[in-house]
């Protein structure tokens, strides 16, 4: 049997497979932990070759093992690294291949649980109740529960939750099964999906919800609802109309957003049933959901389709923001909003490059992760370097040909995992049809192993840039120092055009002076903007000047966004201005980010060692 082929889980894999999961917990807000236990079913996949199982898992609290009912043999060994900490199961008679066993641990999560971050009443906006929210993506499901934590193993999962607020999961509500249990509810939901581990998300606080679209709701936390409700109202059917053409017919039943607190360390995640998201998304402008096109997409390329290791995550988020453009390029009736959106994409891999050097290991398509947090791998590299090489097959074929291998793809792999070769059979092998005949040259000329494995930038294909010529001729005014701007240069644009200009300014080999800087911050109104993508573009200018009246500003900023893409970009800068500010505004907010951002954050600020020493 070969061996497994992701290099972060430490499951056998090859010998069980997970079949079913349930997932029987209670929401202790009092403890600030998960208690219950998980049912795993799992099949034997060999001839009783294998006496025991080994599970992922990292922190839990692990009491009792039962192996089909009685109690069994079973240890958690100690950690190593990043994968954490191994569980074996002793299955003394090994079981017939295709025969299922079923364990049954009971568990509490620790206060090392890395998924799960809790907030008391004070934390959240309405303070009236506690909140609580997972996130699984990469290997953070094993610090919930031991499972095979690995993109590669699909299970469907039914979830039976008991707590005092309202519970949102990513499993569709079982119809009137919501039990009153004195204080406390038990919420009921079922996965008759497949999904991997990583997709398991729970959150539970004082949560109201509304409707957005033909299947769609919004959920978030009363004060917050109706502004939800119009950020996103007018688009989501629109973008699920969209996909739905260009792939072919949504599967998961419904699909609704989680507008989660401020804290939630990404702009959103693809959780089945309920995309979470920040609230930085509802900038009252509608000008930020392109990232709800992102998540709705992963609906086809992630949840259905999946990556069957980290190392091959481009499949994940490349395919993703391929399908994002081309859903925001459907609904604008404008390709040129493809390029538009492409041009901020290379802009983004272009830093992520320079960030790391053009031959370090994390700018290729497929990364090894042999021994690495998957966490640390994370950039913008995998999304874009992604995204233009099935742009590349795209232009290669063309557009007609592409459109009709994408649902194939999508419907060949759906319900299962796939790594970089197999998506090349699948390509080579649709285009290989008679009727095709006469791309054979093109396609024998794709330079495959390159395209994975090549550190640095891709080739760059022309744009259309005709949405973003005009905040370049802006931008190039800003190089003569006795520019005089005013209000009406940018009162037009939407928040992409002025992210795009703000971007070029960022680049600029001599920085702004600081009058230049604070100028441009009061015209164009980028100091009180609410929209926090242009509010923290900004404050990179400002930094860069040295305007140090802008410094309060970027600290306040850092205590009221947990989002890492403005949190980590915003402290890489801070730290090389004023590192001291940097270390206090860091030691502030340290309880307000998410655990994986404190993480990461205290990793780039050079904290790391100095807390585990
Ligand atoms: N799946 C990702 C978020 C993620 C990736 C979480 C890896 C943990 C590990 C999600 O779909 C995503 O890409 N979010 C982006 C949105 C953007 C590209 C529109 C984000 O958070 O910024
Ligand atoms: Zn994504």
């Amino acid at each position: 049997m070969a061996p497994v082929r992701d290099p972060n889980t430490q499951s056998n894999y090859d010998q069980w497979r997970t079949k079913h999961t349930t997932a029987n917990f209670k929401v202790d807000f009092a403890a600030k932990c998960l208690r219950g236990s998980v049912i795993i079913e799992l099949q034997s996949q060999t001839d009783k070759a294998s006496k025991e199982i080994v599970l992922d898992s990292s922190f839990v609290d692990v009491s009792s093992i039962k192996l089909n009912s009685a109690p069994s043999q079973w240890e958690v060994r100690e950690r190593t690294g990043p994968s954490g900490s191994p569980v074996h199961v002793a299955v003394p008679e090994g079981a017939g291949k295709g025969e299922v066993v079923k364990l049954e641990i009971d568990l509490a999560t620790t206060d090392k649980c890395t998924a799960l971050q809790w907030l008391t009443p004070a934390q959240t906006s309405n303070k009236k109740a506690p909140f609580m929210f997972s996130q699984c993506q990469a290997i953070h499901a094993r610090s919930i529960f031991p499972c095979q934590d690995t993109p590669d193993v699909k299970s469907t999962y039914s979830f039976i939750i008991r707590s005092p607020q309202v519970v949102i999961a990513s499993g569709v509500p079982v119809p009137d099964a919501t039990e009153d249990a004195g204080e406390e509810k038990v919420y009921k939901f079922e996965q008759k999906v497949p999904i991997p581990a990583y997709l398991f998300a729970l959150a539970s606080g004082d949560i109201a919800s509304a409707p957005i679209g033909r299947c769609s709701c919004v959920a978030t936390g009363p004060n917050e609802l109706e502004a939800s409700q119009w950020e996103l109202q007018d688009d989501m059917d629109k973008f699920l109309d969209a996909a739905e053409k260009i792939v072919f017919p949504y599967r998961w039943g419904e699909y609704n957003v989680l507008v989660l607190p401020p804290s939630f360390p990404y702009g959103g995640m693809e959780n089945p049933i309920f995309t979470f998201a920040t609230p930085t998304i509802i900038s009252g402008d509608r000008q930020n959901i392109d990232v709800i096109a992102h998540e709705l997409a992963h609906s086809w390329s992630g949840n259905l389709v999946t990556n069957c290791s980290w190392e091959h995550f481009w499949l994940n988020e490349g395919w993703t923001v391929y399908l994002e453009r081309r859903i925001l390029a459907s609904i604008h009736k404008n390709d040129a909003y493809f390029d538009f959106s492409a041009i901020i994409g290379w802009k983004h891999l272009e830093e992520a490059v320079e960030e790391y050097g053009k031959d370090h290991e994390y700018t290729k398509l497929c990364i090894s992760h042999k021994g690495i947090d998957p966490d640390d791998a994370f950039s913008s590299v995998p999304y874009e370097k992604g995204f233009h090489f099935i742009y590349s097959l795209d232009r290669l074929v063309g557009r007609e040909n592409f459109d009709k291998f994408i649902p194939h793809y999508f419907g060949k792999w759906a319900n299962k995992s796939l790594d970089s070769y197999e998506f090349k059979a699948t390509f080579l092998d649709f285009f290989s049809a008679p009727e095709y005949a006469s791309l054979k040259d093109k396609l024998a000329e794709i330079d495959w192993e390159g395209r994975f494995y090549n550190p640095g930038l891709p080739p760059k294909p022309e744009f259309n840039t005709s949405l973003v010529d005009v905040c370049f001729e802006l931008a190039n005014k800003w190089k003569q120092k006795d520019f005089s701007p005013s209000s009406s240069d940018t009162s037009s644009w939407t928040g992409n055009q002025v992210l795009v200009f703000l971007n070029v300014v960022q680049n600029f080999e001599e920085p702004l002076t600081v009058e230049q800087s604070r100028n441009m911050g009061k015209v164009y109104g980028l100091i009180d903007t609410k929209n926090v993508e242009l509010k923290s573009a900004y404050y990179q200018i400002a930094m860069k000047a040295k305007d140090t009246s802008s410094y309060p500003g970027v600290a306040e900023l850092l205590g009221n966004v947990g989002r890492m893409k403005f949190v980590r970009t915003l402290f890489r800068t801070l730290t090389k201005v004023d590192r001291d500010l940097a270390l206090k505004t860091f030691e502030k907010n340290r309880d307000f980010y998410h655990p994986i951002c404190r993480m990461l954050v205290e990793k780039d600020l050079g904290l790391g060692e100095v807390k585990s020493a």
